[in-house]
């Protein structure tokens, strides 16, 4: 039987293998054991009234024995009628049954970061396990919705240029660019969905554009201005995470996975000086300050404690 440690220490490998720097031992249990439903486990789901079913600890593996498991069922009226980026219901069968799983299905990558997932009763089966929730919830797609996070990052200065130090860590503190979403009012990296047929690095460039410069309501001279800037900032990445992220929207049957890719401005003279403006799906833009008292979106904390150690950059007061 798949216990809570295990998944733990099944986490905590796969950050390190990703990872191009050797520190993923720093990333403490107590952090990553919010990749492992503790959201996606919460009473209440946003959006509705519907309340998931508990599900504890030692219950969350599917190889856990509960045969009484009887998962409140919801899918957002918004999703049942079936906009673009939405599949079938699965009431709709014909349509349905022409989803191919763990596959490129057309234009939607349909595949798993975390490996081959399992079909039950003609369903995906969330990777990690129970939630207390089947149907689609708020995502679109059953099985894996793909998104990506682009955080951009530089070092704080005082107005003299110099790099300002943390009192306490005695390190230099990194700033990296946050968006404070519309739907749930949290601070957050300005990331979003892969489009259908949308390749990775243009969802980081295109939803860092949308969300923190406003390029939806620009002209476009300005436009092509920014996107040359974009273009130069988005060259370089560094990987930061890949994979299933534990996300209040996640379900038994649908759930969230991200590339998470660090875009690092060293001097300030490029990113460091992008007109940031709030657009799209955000209300707020600004350069926030990278530390782990931070209360973001999502698995997004996580994501930062990477970046702050893999640029040596503060992260704790201790
Ligand atoms: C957000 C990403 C987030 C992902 C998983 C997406 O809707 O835009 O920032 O990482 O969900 O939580």
């Amino acid at each position: 039987m798949l216990t809570l440690s295990f998944m733990l220490h099944k986490v905590l490998s796969k950050v390190g293998k990703m990872s191009s720097s050797s520190h993923s031992e720093a990333i403490s249990a107590a952090t990553l054991s919010r990749t492992i439903h503790q959201k996606a486990r919460s009473t209440s789901y946003p959006g509705s009234d519907t309340k998931r079913t508990f599900v504890n600890d030692e219950q969350v593996p599917w190889s856990s024995n509960f045969p009484e498991y009887n998962p409140v069922e919801y899918t957002a009226p918004v999703v049942k009628k079936q906009p673009v980026w939405a599949d079938a219901d699965i009431g709709n069968s014909a349509s349905f049954r022409s989803i191919s799983f763990n596959k490129v299905d057309g234009l939607v990558n349909r595949q798993s970061f975390e490996g081959i997932y399992k079909i039950q009763e003609r369903l995906p089966l969330n990777p990690i396990g129970r939630t207390g929730m089947k149907g689609r919830g708020l995502l679109g797609k059953w099985g894996p919705n793909h998104a990506a996070d682009p955080i951009v990052t530089r070092w704080k200065h005082d107005t003299s240029g110099n790099k300002v130090i943390h009192q306490l860590s005695k390190k230099p503190i990194l700033q990296f660019v946050a968006i404070q979403r519309r739907d749930t009012k949290e601070w957050a990296i300005p990331g979003g969905m892969v489009d259908n047929n949308e390749n990775v690095s243009l969802t980081l460039k295109r939803e860092f554009g949308e969300e923190a410069l406003n390029s939806l309501e620009t002209t476009d001279e300005q436009r092509k201005s920014l996107a040359t800037k974009i273009d130069q900032l988005f060259k370089e990445g560094t990987q930061i995470y890949k994979g299933y992220v534990d996300d209040h929207r996640n379900t038994d049957n649908a759930w969230m996975e991200t590339v998470a890719v660090n875009f690092h401005d060293e001097t300030g003279e490029s990113a460091g000086k992008l007109p940031l403006q709030a657009g799209d799906d955000a209300g707020n833009v600004c350069w926030m300050d990278i530390d782990a008292d931070l209360r973001l979106y999502a698995s997004h904390i996580v994501f930062l404690e990477k970046v702050a150690e893999i640029r040596n950059a503060h992260w704790k007061a201790n």
